[in-house]
């Protein structure tokens, strides 16, 4: 299950990904974390120290690495330089999984230990003005765009990723990669905001998106969101003491994290999951093609002197029918 995190800053997505990943770990979930946030701050939320989240390596200094390995043999990319962050997988490629060893975790992923298990870390690196602009060849959350794009997951396994809901993640179709996306919105005006910004984007595309209330402290919170976005809150979670002690360098064990705030998490994972079985795997790629030949258009082909259209595979679909292979092949929906 790919599942993104988004709102506006200092909402608490950095916080409810961390947590939402420490009950997968706790459950024995297998799972990738993904910091894609312009504060890059996941690896503190999970525990890290100060310098053990300076040393993590970035995503987006090893694009050509991660570039290189998807391609594979795919006879339709020529070369790592003229695979920009929408090109999709074909015949050839490269696929990834959650639970496997490859080359782009052991250059780009560092295990976390946590009640539970150890989930997989990974970072774009900290941002610069350059990755906010909407083509950007280099932009770091296209190694994670790339990624999500090679990913074949099952049920069961989890991608979080952290994200920073900006004009980067609509221009390049990062938000149509997820099987759901929480909305994490205080009760404010500038929260709600951002949900209807999301939520107009989201329309065209068939985006699962569910707010998640947070820093809820009274009735009259939860009747504001409820009123502003409707059904489309899904729970919601007060100030906690634990998150309180864990910033304090004292985390507490996880299964002591307020009753409420874990039945919350709960109710986010049975929502996830339920979409499993909704899956549009020919939609999917659909739209992955969509973005990319916009792209292509608007930047790509100017910016790596090729046709870039010509890397669609025609017929291509990326799901689990690809068997345990790491090359991909043409695969019926299943
Ligand atoms: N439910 C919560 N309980 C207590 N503190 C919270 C909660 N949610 C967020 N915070 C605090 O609010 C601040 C901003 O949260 P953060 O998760 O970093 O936001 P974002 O990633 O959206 O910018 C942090 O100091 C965090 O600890
Ligand atoms: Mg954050």
């Amino acid at each position: 299950m790919k599942i993104a995190f988004v709102g506006k800053g200092g909402s608490g997505k950095t916080t409810l990904s961390s947590l939402f990943i420490r009950h997968l770990a706790a459950s024995g979930a297998a799972a990738v974390a993904i910091d894609a946030d312009i504060n890059q701050h996941l690896g503190p939320a999970l525990g890290l120290d100060e310098a053990e989240a300076a040393a993590l390596p970035a995503m987006g200094e090893r694009l050509p690495l991660i570039k290189d390995y998807l391609r594979g043999s795919n006879p339709r990319i020529a070369s790592a330089a003229t695979m920009i962050k929408t090109t999709p997988p074909g015949r050839g490629s490269r696929l990834v999984r959650v639970r496997e060893p490859n080359p782009v975790y052991d250059a780009c992923a560092r295990p976390v230990e946590l009640d539970g298990g150890a989930v997989r870390l990974m970072v774009t690196g900290p941002f610069t003005d350059a990755d906010l602009g909407v083509a950007c060849y280099h932009s770091k959350t296209g190694a994670v765009e790339l990624y999500l794009n090679h990913l074949v997951d099952g049920p069961d396994e989890y991608v979080v990723v952290d994200m920073t809901a900006g004009s980067d993640s609509f221009a390049s179709g990062m938000f149509t990669r997820f099987d759901m996306t929480f909305l994490v919105a205080e009760p404010t005006r500038k929260g709600v905001s951002v949900y209807r910004q999301y939520k107009e984007y989201a329309r065209d595309f068939g985006v699962a998106l569910k707010v998640v209330g947070n820093k809820i402290q009274e009735q009259d919170d939860i009747d504001f969101l409820r009123a502003e976005v409707g059904d489309d809150l899904l729970v919601t979670v007060g100030r906690s003491d634990w998150v309180r002690a864990m910033e304090k360098g004292r985390p507490p064990r996880f299964d002591l994290l307020e009753e409420a705030n874990a039945r919350a998490l709960a109710t986010l994972r049975a929502t996830a999951d339920a979409t499993y079985e909704r899956r549009d795997r020919e939609r999917y790629m659909r739209q992955m093609v969509h973005f990319h030949l916009k792209n292509a258009e608007s930047w790509g082909n100017e910016r790596t002197g090729a046709d870039l259209a010509a890397q669609v595979d025609p017929g291509f679909v990326l799901g689990e029918g690809v068997g345990a292979s790491l090359e991909a092949g043409v695969s019926a929906p299943v």
